[in-house]
């Protein structure tokens, strides 16, 4: 389903994704972790091609989409939807316009003018909020939902666009634990009712262990770990991370002594 090979971006002479490669052959639920700088926002932003590749193939289904241009690089675009950490909403406009923009370029200027939305849109956006269970927020103004609802929002703006995959940039790294909990409940409902593939960086390593069928480590650009969450061990994490780095720069203090298992840190996250 998906392919990865050989992409790596240059910046100036750093490469911020260093020669990359791996496979998926199923919509799977994919978490990218790493230590801030390791590239994993650079990795996101090729695949829906915010940024171009300096070398590379990506194939989604046989296709390649890092040499698309033009209309065939937007179609691709709105088939791999993007929630990122901020939720990028538009604060003072109401929930469900909110969520149809998920749609924005497939409207003409003229409804765009007049605030028009086909009936069939607008209930296919209700309908969404409801199964997100978020649908009584729809007629408030986004700026006044709580930040897991609005993560949820942001949520149903990408399931607008029907996207094949959904691309989430540290998508609960705003959030209090229960938020966080909620948010990543929702993408891993979609992920496995709608059978979409969700790849998300995630900022703590009890988040990739708890929701991830695999996980992707990288340092420095380069791919260091690709395997379960089962195989992301103790020493694997201090490898990926860096051995004399503290994982407490996390924003939820993850921290991984030896003796503590993934379920303990994760219960002191959820109790702190
Ligand atoms: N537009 C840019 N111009 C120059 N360098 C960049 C640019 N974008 C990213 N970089 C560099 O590429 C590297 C990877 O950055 P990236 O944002 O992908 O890391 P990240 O893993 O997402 O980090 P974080 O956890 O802090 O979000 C960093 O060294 C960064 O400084
Ligand atoms: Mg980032």
């Amino acid at each position: 389903m998906l392919e990865v090979q050989g992409v790596t971006r240059m910046f100036g002479q750093k490469a911020a994704v260093d020669n990359v490669s791996f496979s998926v052959d199923r919509p799977a639920f994919i978490g990218i972790i790493g230590r801030s700088g390791a590239g994993k926002s650079t990795f996101l932003r090729l695949m829906n091609r915010l940024t171009d590749a300096s070398r590379g193939e990506i194939r989604v289904d046989g296709h390649e989409i890092l040499s698309l241009r033009g209309a065939r690089a937007r179609q691709w675009q709105s088939s791999c939807a993007m929630i990122f950490q901020q939720f990028n909403l538009v604060p003072r406009m109401d929930v469900v316009s909110n969520v149809l923009h998920g749609i924005l370029n497939r409207r003409s200027t003229v409804q765009t003018m007049f605030n028009l939305w086909p009936r069939a849109d607008i209930l296919k956006a209700l309908e969404i909020l409801d199964r997100l269970g978020i649908a009584e927020q729809a007629p408030k103004r986004a700026e006044a939902l709580s930040g897991g609802q609005q993560q949820r929002v942001a949520i149903a703006r990408a399931l607008m666009q029907d996207p094949k995959i959904i691309l989430a940039d540290e998508p609960i790294a705003s959030l209090d634990p229960m938020n966080a909990q909620i948010v990543m409940d929702t993408l891993k409902r979609i992920n496995e009712e709608d059978g979409r593939m969700v790849i998300a960086n995630l900022h703590t390593l009890d988040t990739a262990r708890r929701y991830c069928d695999r996980v992707i480590g990288m340092r420095d650009g380069r791919m260091v770990f690709d395997g379960t969450p089962e195989q992301l061990s103790t020493k694997v994490a201090r490898d990926i991370y860096g051995a004399d780095t503290s994982f407490n720069e996390s924003a939820t203090s993850t921290s991984i002594p030896e003796d503590t298992t993934a379920d303990r840190a994760y219960a002191r996250l959820m109790l702190s």
